[in-house]
């Protein structure tokens, strides 16, 4: 899967293998938390259309990225659905809060950095899936590697929207955000969540 090559060297580190073996063993709490965070993925999407509303590339791509991450929820909701496992509630992971507190308040950072905040959470999402679809059933190991192809194409979105609309070369800050999101999911982890550390 060449595509994963860019979103591997994207982030500084790998998943654990002690998340990998958590996540796995408790499926029903993974899919109610992966459903949640795609609802979540669009509904930033969602905000930053609204936002930016005068941004015509940004409207084109996360018009679709909305799309696609509310078409994931709906696939995920089927197959808990059939697997009979009921809804629960799940608190949010570390993640994204954490990478967040550390966006500029200012225009145009504001924006650049919740881009590049998107290309990682995107990049993180696809590296975690192809690193359980070889633990899982068939079922949804076929389901994780129909979705990582998504995410990495959003990756892509959120890193090249965030090359754009910075006035200055946007390397400083993708490298400040990679050791941050490193942190975040090395760190061992209080609750087992789809982004979370490994369980400490
Ligand atoms: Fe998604
Ligand atoms: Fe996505």
């Amino acid at each position: 899967m060449d595509f994963l090559d860019p979103v591997r060297a994207f982030l500084a580190c790998p998943t654990p293998a002690r998340w990998i073996e958590a996540a796995q063993a408790d499926l029903p709490l993974l899919l109610q938390d992966h459903a949640n965070c795609e609802k979540k993925a669009a509904g930033t999407a969602m905000n930053l259309l609204f936002r930016y509303s005068g941004r015509s590339e940004l409207q084109v791509l996360l018009a679709q990225l909305v799309r696609e991450e509310m078409l994931h929820y709906e696939q995920v909701l089927e197959i808990m659905q059939a697997r009979g496992i009921p809804y629960r509630p799940v608190s949010a992971a570390r993640y994204a809060g954490g990478l967040r507190e550390h966006v500029r308040t200012h225009e145009p950072g504001h924006l650049v950095d919740i881009l590049i905040v998107g290309a990682f959470v995107e990049a993180r999402s696809c590296e975690r899936f192809a690193a359980l679809a070889p633990h899982l059933d068939e079922e949804l190991a076929r389901f994780y590697t129909f979705l990582l192809r998504s995410e990495a194409r959003h990756f892509e979105y959120y890193l090249g929207l965030a090359e754009q609309y910075s006035p200055e070369p946007i390397a400083a800050r993708v490298a400040f955000f990679r050791e941050v999101e490193r942190e975040l999911v090395e760190r061992p982890d209080t609750e087992i969540r789809f982004h979370s550390g490994p369980p400490g």
